[in-house]
């Protein structure tokens, strides 16, 4: 399979350029990718256990092989560790090791190791380089992609954190072989996030090959990986900082990161998303914005992936509609105690009034499309 190079480029001020190489095989030549970006004396792998038992003893080979000074530093794996307790555990174990401003650190594993280690990167004496090797499909398409990094907090997800993008990303689609079936499903809520809100025909393409991808067809998740990585570095390129049209990722995220952490992250994040996904096409809806005929169709396709009316249903029997919208008040979304939300206007696109993509929408809104999944 070829390799895609797709490259990040943000303008002035801060002019931040990297790459994003998608292939086979790549981890092998990390040691030359390295030579390529800022010269440091160390490098710092930070990875969950759970990756660390699978992949840890092969990549400190390659480092060295290669002479490269390198250590591995865990933290276990889950949601529930991307705490501050984990970001300040992880830097105190660089500075035990002496690590100065010469270390970059490698970013080995899924979203919660991608933006944990990303944080570390960002606030170790001030900021130090970092490489994002993400190796769950979620990581591939979505987290690593757009210099968001951060913690949760028991207030909510991703209260805590920075900007900080990575001076390369190296997506080795070779990880997927050993991501349990359920990571990849949970992965592909993002793909298919960005496709309903950007791309109908690559929605189209992955409901007519769901078998496929769920078979771990390599070249089919390859394409579907560079598209989606693609579509984000497009959005991102245009509003970094989620000024406006950032908040299009975010889409189905308001309801989902909701039940997610209500859910005390139970639930896979691309799950939650993809909840999140059927209570916000409800409110597009609701609002006169997305026909009854799109919104079914949403329902139905979502149904085919596993997202279920039902296990929505489920869900709701569980937590309170109440606790649900007040929890999306405390989103880090939500101004001046009115939440925005993104509204699918077709498949494919989103609505924007004047320019602007976020609409401020009454709770009682949300409650009533809540409310319409419980019946
Ligand atoms: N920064 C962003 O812009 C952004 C965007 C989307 C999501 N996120 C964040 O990403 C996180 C979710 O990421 P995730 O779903 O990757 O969760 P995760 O990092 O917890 O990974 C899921 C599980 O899969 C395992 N795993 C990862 N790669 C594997 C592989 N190749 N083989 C076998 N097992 C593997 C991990 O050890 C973990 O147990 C959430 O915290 C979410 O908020 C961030
Ligand atoms: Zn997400």
């Amino acid at each position: 399979m070829n390799t895609t190079l797709l490259n990040v480029k943000l303008p002035q001020p801060e002019a931040i350029k990297y790459q994003v190489n998608i292939g086979t095989e790549l981890i092998k030549k990390i040691p030359s990718l390295l030579g390529t970006l800022t010269p440091v004396a160390r490098y710092i792998i930070i990875t969950d256990t759970m990756m660390n038992n699978i992949y840890g003893t092969a990549i400190i080979n390659i480092f060295k092989k290669a002479d490269l000074q390198a250590d591995i530093i865990t933290f276990p794996a889950g949601e529930k560790n991307k705490t501050e307790a984990t970001h300040r555990k992880l830097t105190h174990k660089m500075l035990q090791k002496k690590c100065g401003r010469d270390t970059m650190i490698i970013a080995l594993g899924g979203g919660v190791v991608g933006d944990t280690a990303g944080y570390v990167a960002a606030t170790y004496m001030r900021g130090i380089p970092y490489i994002n090797i993400p190796t769950s499909f979620l990581a591939m398409v979505d987290s690593s992609i757009g210099g968001k990094v951060g913690v949760d907090t028991k207030f909510g997800k991703n209260l805590i954190g920075a900007f900080w993008h990575p001076e390369a990303v190296i997506v080795d689609i070779d990880y997927l072989k050993k991501l349990p079936q359920t990571q990849l499903v949970n992965g592909l809520m993002e793909s298919i996030k960005i496709f309903l809100t950007y791309n109908k025909e690559m929605l189209e393409m992955v409901e007519n090959n769901w078998k496929k991808v769920l078979k771990k067809d390599l070249s089919l998740l390859q394409k579907i990986i560079a598209r989606s990585i693609e579509l984000k570095i497009g959005v991102v390129t245009r509003d970094e900082h989620e000024a406006n049209e950032r908040m299009v990722v975010n889409w189905g995220h308001t309801i989902g990161h909701a039940i997610e952490h209500l859910s005390n992250f139970s639930f896979g994040h691309g799950y939650c998303v993809g909840y999140g996904i059927l209570v916000e096409s409800k409110i597009a809806e609701l609002m006169g914005v997305l026909s009854i005929e799109d919104f079914e169709k949403v329902c139905e396709m979502m149904h085919g992936f596993g997202i279920t009316k039902k296990a929505l249903k489920d869900i709701l029997k569980k937590f309170s509609i109440q606790a649900i919208v007040k929890q999306t008040l405390i989103d880090k979304k939500a101004r001046n105690g009115k939440v925005k939300y993104v509204l699918l206007e077709k498949i494919g696109s989103v609505k924007t009034t004047k320019g602007m993509f976020g609409h401020e929408i009454d709770k009682n809104m949300v409650k009533k499309a809540l409310t319409y999944f419980t019946k």
